[in-house]
């Protein structure tokens, strides 16, 4: 399938893989396509930074290569290593045929030995250019990102035993991070950044009606009007839109059909991942938030039907 050629058809094909983006966001996807940069996410937890590579891969038709990060990652795991193994069982069988040593050498670096790794099978040719999500930047270390750059850049990897492997054409790459420390200039200036934060109550509610098309729509509107006043509490971590939809069916295994204090104290845990921001909500906190929400919504749907006759 070839690129969206505008914002508005970017926004439709991640509409397609159920994803609901804003403006921005859109704007953003579409500049990356079309400048052939990568995108950086960066933002909170849980607001959909992985899956807009998934769901681009998808309405793309193209493969999605996958690199997730982590302390340590070496070239040998994210680019290519060179198979050793092989590399010796070669030698034995060449020394064994009695070959000369010109003729070995010049056979031991080439592809037949070389293991491909995410980042260089990102660069392959394929009949689709492949989106290649390099996941968690941050949680890698800094010698990882100053090699990233070349891969950024110029879309090649340099083997120096070998050969400089170039992209026919360049693949779709998005870069998240959660930014538990910042990445270093020099990579986000050769991205497309943008910041993914947790969503409007609207934009929230439409991305619960997506995923969770079986929950009634008052209860998806209760849920997400909790959620939302959550994030305005002083909590040690808020709620991403993850645990949104997370809690949306949950409450649809219980059968829930409205807000009710009981099932919300008995399910923070699946909104909240700290006891201390659990003890703070349980309880009175949860009951008033409850009796508030479900005034306000039931007020809000009214004059939403009124608008509607
Ligand atoms: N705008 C959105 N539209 C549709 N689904 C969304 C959106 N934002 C988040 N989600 C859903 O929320 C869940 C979490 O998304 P994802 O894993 O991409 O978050 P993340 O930002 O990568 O989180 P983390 O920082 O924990 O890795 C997924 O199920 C995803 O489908
Ligand atoms: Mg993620």
């Amino acid at each position: 399938m070839t690129a969206p050629d505008s914002i508005d058809a970017t926004a439709q094909l991640l509409a397609r893989g159920d994803y609901v983006a804003d403006r921005q966001l859109a704007t953003a996807v579409f500049l990356a396509l079309k400048l052939g940069r990568p995108l950086f996410l960066e933002g909170e937890p849980g607001t959909g930074k992985t899956e807009i590579a998934k769901v681009l891969a998808a309405g793309l038709g193209a493969e999605l290569i996958r690199l997730q990060c982590y302390e340590g990652l070496d070239v040998a795991s994210a680019a290519y290593e060179w198979n050793y193994a092989r590399q010796m069982l070669e030698i034995r069988l060449a020394e064994a045929a009695h070959e000369s040593r010109e003729q070995l050498a010049g056979g031991l670096f080439t592809e037949r030995f070389l293991i491909e790794r995410p980042l260089l099978r990102a660069l392959l040719p394929a009949a689709v250019p492949p989106v290649l999500l390099i996941d968690e930047l941050d949680r890698t270390d800094e010698p990882f990102e100053a090699y990233l750059l070349e891969v950024l850049s110029d879309f090649q990897i340099t083997i120096p035993e070998w050969k400089t492997v170039r992209a026919e054409r360049p693949p779709v790459v998005t870069i998240t991070s959660n930014r538990t420390r910042e990445i270093h200039d020099a990579v986000k200036r050769r991205c497309i950044y943008h910041w993914v934060g947790y969503p409007d109550a609207a934009r929230e509610f439409e991305i619960v009606r997506r995923k969770v098309p079986a929950a009634r729509e008052a209860l998806s509107r209760q849920i997400v009007a909790f959620v939302q006043s959550l994030r305005t509490m002083d909590l040690y971590k808020l709620p991403g839109v993850a645990e949104t939809i997370e809690w949306s069916r949950a409450l649809l295994a219980l059968d829930a059909v409205v807000l009710e204090p009981e099932t919300v104290n008995n399910t923070l845990g699946v909104l909240l991942k700290y006891q201390d921001d659990i003890a703070r909500v349980q309880g009175s906190e949860a009951a008033k938030l409850v009796e508030r929400i479900r005034a306000e919504v039931a007020v809000a749907r009214t004059q939403d039907a009124a608008c509607r006759d």
